[in-house]
C-alpha cells in the first residue's frame, strides 16, 4: 500500500472533517454535531452530519458513512490515492515520494513498529520499577503529592532508576538494538558519545500518548532537588514531534467532547491533578508555549478551549503569547478564554487549596480573548494626549488586522472600537477622583451597570436619586436611602442594586460569612453582572485560602483582577440601619443584619426581571 497509516492518521488529525465538509454543505452546529443537507441527495430537511471529534460524517437520508479521504472520492469521484494527495497537501502533510513498495520505505514503516513497541515496553518497565523496591522514594513522592493509586494507574506513572543503562539492558535484553534505543529518545547517543546511556535516570516517569492513546514519548520528574532540569522531555524522534502533541490528548478528547469544553493547562502534574478532580478534559503542552498545531488539536476538541494560566507575569506573558498564535485563526463561534490564577499558584496548587469547587469558580470566570486582548494593548493607561491616544488606536488596528477570518474580525473592529470609546470617557472623571483606581480600565465590564462611571452624582460616585437627571451612560448606579427604602418609587431595581452592593460591602469587611456560609452566597441571586463578579471573586479567593482576614481578602481580590469593583464598593455610604455591614459591627449583630439583608434582597430578586440596560429606562 502507498501509505502509511500514520499519513492518513495525521492528515485526519489536521484537517476536521467539517473543514473538508464545508467547502460543498452549508453546516450549522447542533449540540456536539454539525448538521447540514445532505451532498448526496436533494433535501429540504438536513440530514447529514458530521463529527469532528469522531471523524467522520453520516447521511441519516443515504447512509452514507466515511471519512476526510471517502467524502472528496464521494463527492468528486476521485481515487483513493488522488483523495490522499489532495488531503495530504491541504493538511501540510508530506507523503514519501516513492511507493512503500520498496524495500526501504517498508523498512520505514518496520523501523516505526519496532520504535512504538519500544517505547511501550519501557513504559511498562518504568511502571514495574514505581513497585518495586527502588522505586519506594518515587512511590512516596508520588503520595506526598496527592495521587491516589487509580490516578497512577490511569495515567501509567513510573519510575526509572538511577543507573546509567538499567533500561538499556532491560531493553537489549528484549531484543531492541542500541539504534532503535536512541532513535526512540530512550537513550542518549550521538557522533561524541562512545557508550549511549538512558536519558532518564532517577526520575518520576510519564508516559506521553498520541490521539490513539500509544505511547510515543516521556516527560521525567526530577526526584532530586539538585537536578538541573526540573522536568525532562524526550527529545524529538520518528514517534513524537513536540510542537504537534499535547499531554493527555487523548484521554482528555473523550471528556472534551462530553463536556463541550476542553482545559489548557501548563504541566503535568496539573493535568492529573486536574484529571483526579474530576476535570478529565485537561491537557498541557510538554514545556514550550502553545504551537498552532496544539491550538488546532484544542479547538478540535471544543469551540472555546480555556488557557489556564499562573496569575503572575509569566503567566500574562504566556497568554498573550497564546493570543497572538490564535489570531489568525479564530473562526465565528471558535475563540479562546483566559483563566487566571493568584500570582504562583498552579492548577494542582489551586485544586489543594480549593477543591475541584474552587478551581470551578476560577474556570467560571475566564476572561475572552477580546478581553485579555484589550488589556495587553491598553497596558498601564497612560493615554493622556490625543497623540498617544491616536497611537493606541493604531496599534490596536494592527494587531486587529491579523485576524484572518473576515467576519470575526470587523467584529473585533467594532468592539475593539466600542471599548476604546468607553475608556476614553471613562478616564477624566477617574482621573478627576484622585487615581484611585490602578487596576486598567476594566473595560470588559462596561456593559455592567454596576462599573458605569456617572458623569454627574454626588462625592461618592453613586449617582443619586434626588437629583433626578439621567444616568450617562443608562446605567442605574445606586439608590440614595430614600430611594432605597421605597422601593415603589424607585422600581425595584434600584433597591435591589443598593441591597446587593451592602450584602458585598458586609462580606468584604466580614469574610467569616464565607467561611460559615459558602453555598448559600454562592446561590445568591444577583441582578447586577458586577456584583456577580465580585462575589464569585471573593468565593475564588476562599476557594484559595480559608478563614482569610479582612486585608488578605482584598489582596487576593486585587491580584484577581476585581479591583475596580472593590473600589465601587468601597466608595458606597451606608445607612444607618445598614451599620452591621461597616468592619467595626459586632459578628452577631453582622449575621443578623446579613441575614435580613439577604432576606429582603431575594425576596425582591425573585420578582424583578434581571437587570440589562434601560431597566431605568421606565
Ligand atoms: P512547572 O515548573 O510549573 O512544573 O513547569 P509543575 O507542573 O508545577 O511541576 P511540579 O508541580 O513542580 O511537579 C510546568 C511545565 O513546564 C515544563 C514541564 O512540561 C512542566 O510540566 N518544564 C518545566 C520543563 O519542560 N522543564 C523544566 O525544567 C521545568
Ligand atoms: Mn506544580
Amino acid at each position: 500500500m502507498r501509505f502509511a497509516p500514520h499519513h492518513l492518521d495525521e492528515i485526519r488529525a489536521r484537517l476536521p472533517v467539517s473543514q473538508v465538509v464545508s467547502g460543498k454543505v452549508n453546516l450549522k452546529r447542533q449540540g456536539r454535531e454539525l448538521i447540514g443537507l445532505s451532498p448526496f441527495k436533494v433535501e429540504k430537511t438536513p440530514s447529514f452530519t458530521v463529527n469532528d471529534q469522531k471523524g467522520f460524517y453520516h447521511c441519516f437520508a443515504t447512509g452514507e458513512h466515511g471519512d476526510i479521504f471517502s467524502f472528496l472520492m464521494k463527492t468528486e469521484g476521485l481515487a483513493f490515492p488522488e483523495a490522499v494527495e489532495r488531503l495530504a497537501e491541504e493538511a501540510g502533510v508530506e507523503l514519501p515520494k516513492e511507493t512503500p513498495k520498496t524495500p526501504e520505505a517498508r523498512a520505514q514503516t518496520d523501523h516505526r513498529q519496532r520504535l512504538y513497541e519500544l517505547v511501550e515496553a519501557s513504559a511498562l518497565f518504568f511502571q514495574a520499577n514505581l513497585n518495586s523496591s527502588s522505586g519506594t522514594f518515587a512511590r512516596q513522592y508520588v503520595e506526598r503529592r496527592g495521587l491516589s493509586d487509580d490516578t497512577v494507574a490511569r495515567f501509567r506513572l513510573g519510575y526509572a532508576p538511577d543507573g546509567r543503562t538499567t533500561l538499556k539492558q532491560h531493553l537489549a535484553k528484549a531484543g531492541f538494538t542500541v539504534r532503535e534505543m536512541v532513535d526512540s529518545g530512550m537513550l542518549i547517543g550521538g557522533e561524541d558519545i562512545r557508550e549511549p546511556y538512558d536519558r532518564f535516570r532517577n526520575r518520576l516517569m510519564f508516559p506521553i500518548t498520541d490521539l490513539k492513546g500509544r505511547v510515543i514519548a516521556f516527560g521525567g520528574r526530577a526526584l532530586d532537588a539538585n537536578q538541573p532540569a526540573k522536568y525532562l522531555n524526550s527529545n524529538d524522534t520518528p514517534l513524537f514531534h513536540k510542537g504537534r502533541v499535547l499531554y493527555n490528548a487523548h484521554d482528555a478528547r473523550q471528556a472534551a467532547f462530553e463536556k463541550n469544553s476542553v482545559i489548557a493547562v501548563e504541566g503535568y502534574m496539573d493535568v492529573i491533578a486536574l484529571a483526579q478532580a474530576g476535570f478529565n478534559e485537561a491537557v498541557a503542552p510538554l514545556g514550550t508555549a502553545l504551537t498552532e498545531d496544539q491550538l488546532a488539536l484544542l479547538w478540535r476538541m471544543a469551540p472555546e478551549p480555556v488557557l489556564c494560566f499562573d496569575g503572575d507575569g509569566a503567566g500574562r506573558k504566556a497568554a498573550f503569547r497564546a493570543i497572538d498564535t490564535a489570531l489568525g485563526h479564530l473562526k465565528p463561534g471558535a475563540s479562546l478564554s483566559f483563566a487566571f490564577l493568584a500570582d504562583g499558584v498552579d492548577p494542582d496548587d489551586a485544586i489543594r487549596e480549593g477543591g475541584p469547587e474552587g478551581l470551578q469558580a476560577i474556570l467560571d470566570r475566564a476572561r475572552p480573548l477580546a478581553d485579555v486582548l484589550f488589556d495587553r494593548e491598553w497596558g498601564d493607561g497612560n493615554w493622556t494626549t490625543p497623540e498617544r491616544r491616536a497611537g493606541l488606536e493604531q496599534r490596536i488596528k494592527k494587531v486587529i488586522s491579523g485576524i484572518g477570518d473576515e467576519v470575526v474580525r470587523s467584529h473585533y473592529e467594532r468592539d475593539m472600537r466600542d471599548r476604546l470609546f468607553t475608556a476614553w470617557r471613562r478616564k477624566q472623571p477617574r482621573a478627576h477622583a484622585g487615581g484611585g483606581n490602578s487596576g486598567g480600565p476594566r473595560v470588559a465590564s462596561t456593559s455592567q451597570p454596576f462599573l458605569k462611571k456617572p458623569r454627574t452624582g454626588g462625592n461618592n460616585g453613586f449617582a443619586r436619586s434626588g437629583q433626578g437627571g439621567q444616568q450617562p451612560y443608562g446605567g442605574p448606579a445606586f439608590a440614595s436611602e430614600s430611594l432605597k427604602r421605597s422601593s415603589l418609587a424607585a422600581g425595584y431595581g434600584a433597591a435591589i442594586q443598593n441591597w446587593e452592593a451592602v450584602i458585598l460591602k458586609c462580606l468584604l469587611n466580614h469574610p467569616f460569612l464565607i467561611d460559615e456560609r459558602p453555598e448559600e452566597i454562592a446561590e445568591l441571586k444577583l441582578a447586577s453582572a458586577s456584583l456577580r463578579n465580585l462575589r464569585d471573586s471573593l468565593l475564588s479567593a476562599h476557594a484559595l485560602e480559608k478563614s482569610l482576614d479582612r486585608t488578605s481578602l482584598r489582596s487576593h481580590l486585587e491580584r484577581l483582577g476585581a479591583g475596580d469593583e472593590l473600589y465601587r464598593i468601597d466608595q458606597l455610604v451606608l445607612h444607618r440601619s445598614d451599620r452591621f455591614a461597616e468592619p467595626d459591627a459586632e459578628a452577631d449583630a453582622v449575621r443578623e443584619g446579613f441575614d435580613h439583608i439577604i432576606a429582603l434582597q431575594q425576596e425582591r430578586a425573585g420578582l424583578s426581571r434581571p437587570l440589562g440596560t434601560g431597566f431605568m429606562g421606565r
